[in-house]
C-alpha cells in the first residue's frame, strides 16, 4: 500500500490537512532534502516512489515489444500498456479507444493540428472531408495560451490560407467573453483554449467557449496540461472534442502525455505521424490505417512511461482529486493575497478570491524575472522565470517576464509561506522599497 492509500480511509472531505502533505511527501525522496522549496511543479511534477516502481518492475520484469510480437513477454507487456491507456482514460472520464498516446502535450496538439492539415490537404478520404479547412474558415485561439497550443494552430492556419483569430485577455488576464461571442462565428472551424493558464492560474470558463464553439459547429480543442495535475478533469461532461495533457505534469514520468479525442473524430481523422504498427495493410503504393488510438501511434511507443503514467493516475486517485483540488485552491488563495499584499510586487492574473489552482506569477518593480529567480535559489526556493512559453500573454499584460511558482499536492503552507518572506526579502534587498 503506498502512502497516498493510506491516508484515504482517515480522511473525508475539503483540503487535506499539513499533517497529512507532510504523510504524503514520504513518497517522493527528492522532497528529503530539507534545503529544497519546489515551487515549480507548473513547469514540472516530482515522481512519487509507486511510479518509478512501476516502470522498474515493468522494464525488469515485461519488457517486450508491444502489440507486434507473437511470445507471452509481448502478450503480457501488450496487456499492461493496454492497461494503462484505460487507467488514464477512465482518470479524464474517456473511453479506453479515445486515448492516444502521445511524447507530452506538446505532441498531442500537434497531432490534432497536423491531422486536420492532413485532411485540409485531402487525405482520408470522404470520412475526412468534415476537417477540412479552406481559405476563408477561421481557428480560434486565446491570447493566454502556451506557445504549444498557439504555434500549432498558427502553422495550420499557414498551410490551409484559413484565419488565425484570437479572444482577448482583459488586464486581469479574464479572458473577455463578448469579445468571443463576435469573435467566434460562421467562419470558425476550431476553438482552442486552455482550462487553466499556465501563467496565470486561473480557470477558464470552458462552458461558456464549448457553448459559442457548438453553437456554430466548431471543434473544440482543449489544453489540460495545467487542469489534469490539479482538478478532477472529466472530458465528456466538459464537453469538448479534444483535449491534451502530459504525464510529467501529474507526477508521471516525461516522455509520455496523451489526447484524447471523440471516437468518431479520431476514427475520422487522417493520421499524423505514419509507419509501423498503424496500419492494416501496406501495398507499394498505399496503406490502410487501424482505427483508434492505434492510427495515431506510428512506431514502437514509450511503454514504460506509460504503465508509469497509470501509476500517477493511482496515487492521486488514491488521495483523490477532489482534496487535491481543495488543496490547490486553499495554496493558490493562499500565494496570491501574499503576493498581492507585498508593496512593489504585481500579481499578474486573476485578483485574490477568483478561482485558481495553486499558481501565480507575479512582478517586482523595477527588478527582473532572473534576478528575483536567482535571489529565491539562493535559499533553495526553486520557481520559474521568464515568458513561461507565453509571450502574447506577458506581452499583453505589459511585461516582458515574471516570476512563477507554483505547487502540487505535495506542497506545504508552510512552502508558500517560505515563498512569500522570500519575495518580501527580495523587494528589500533590491531596494524597491523607498
Ligand atoms: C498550459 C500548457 N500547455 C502546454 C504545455 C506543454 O507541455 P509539454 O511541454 O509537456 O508538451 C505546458 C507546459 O508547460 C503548459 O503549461
Amino acid at each position: 500500500m503506498t502512502l497516498a492509500e493510506g491516508v484515504r480511509p482517515r480522511l473525508a472531505a475539503g483540503a487535506l490537512s499539513e499533517e497529512e502533505v507532510l504523510r504524503l511527501r514520504a513518497d517522493f525522496p527528492i522532497l528529503d532534502d530539507e534545503r529544497l522549496v519546489y515551487l515549480d511543479s507548473g513547469a514540472t511534477s516530482q515522481k512519487p516512489l509507486a511510479v518509478l516502481d512501476a516502470e522498474r518492475a515493468h522494464l525488469l520484469h515485461e519488457n517486450a515489444a508491444v502489440h507486434r510480437g507473437a511470445h507471452a513477454l509481448a502478450a503480457e507487456a501488450t496487456e499492461r500498456f493496454e492497461d494503462a491507456r484505460a487507467t488514464v482514460a477512465a482518470f479524464v472520464g474517456a473511453e479506453d479507444e479515445e486515448l492516444v498516446w502521445t511524447g507530452n502535450a506538446t505532441g498531442a496538439l500537434n497531432t490534432v493540428a497536423f491531422a486536420i492539415g492532413n485532411a485540409s490537404a485531402g487525405r482520408g478520404g470522404a470520412e475526412a472531408a468534415r476537417f477540412r479547412l479552406v481559405p476563408g474558415d477561421e481557428i480560434v485561439v486565446t491570447e493566454l495560451e502556451h506557445h504549444a497550443n498557439l504555434i500549432p494552430w498558427q502553422e495550420l492556419a499557414a498551410r490551409t490560407g484559413s484565419r488565425l483569430r484570437f479572444v482577448p485577455v482583459d488586464d486581469e488576464g479574464a479572458l473577455d467573453l463578448e469579445e468571443a461571442a463576435r469573435v467566434i462565428g460562421p467562419a470558425t472551424r476550431i476553438v482552442a483554449f486552455s482550462h487553466v493558464s499556465n501563467v496565470l492560474g486561473g480557470v477558464n470558463p470552458v462552458d461558456a467557449l464549448v457553448a459559442l464553439a457548438r453553437g456554430v459547429g466548431a471543434l473544440t480543442v482543449l489544453d489540460a496540461c495545467q487542469s489534469v495535475p490539479n482538478l478532477p478533469v472529466d472530458v465528456k461532461a466538459l464537453g469538448v472534442d479534444f483535449a491534451a495533457f502530459s504525464g510529467h505534469k501529474m507526477l508521471g514520468p516525461t516522455g509520455i502525455g496523451a489526447l484524447y479525442g471523440r471516437r468518431e473524430l479520431l476514427d475520422a481523422l487522417p493520421p499524423f505521424l505514419t509507419g509501423g504498427s498503424m496500419i492494416t495493410t501496406v501495398t507499394m503504393e498505399r496503406a490502410e490505417y487501424l482505427p483508434s488510438p492505434q492510427r495515431f501511434e506510428a512506431g514502437t511507443q514509450p511503454v514504460a512511461q506509460a504503465i508509469g503514467l497509470a501509476a500517477a493516475v493511482r496515487w492521486l486517485d488514491a488521495v483523490g482529486m477532489a482534496r487535491i483540488a481543495a488543496h490547490e485552491a486553499e495554496l493558490g488563495a493562499r500565494l496570491a493575497e501574499g503576493v498581492a499584499a507585498i508593496d512593489g510586487v504585481r500579481l499578474l492574473g486573476p485578483a485574490p478570491g477568483a478561482p485558481r489552482v495553486g499558481l501565480a506569477s507575479f512582478v517586482v518593480d523595477g527588478v527582473h524575472a532572473h534576478d528575483v529567480g536567482q535571489f529565491l535559489d539562493d535559499r533553495g526556493i526553486a520557481v520559474r522565470v521568464g515568458h513561461h512559453c507565453a509571450q502574447p500573454l506577458h506581452r499583453r499584460l505589459g511585461v516582458t517576464a515574471s516570476t512563477r511558482a507554483s505547487t502540487a499536492v505535495y506542497s506545504t503552507r508552510h512552502e508558500v509561506d517560505l515563498l512569500l518572506e522570500g519575495v518580501r526579502d527580495a523587494v528589500a534587498f533590491f531596494g524597491v522599497r523607498s
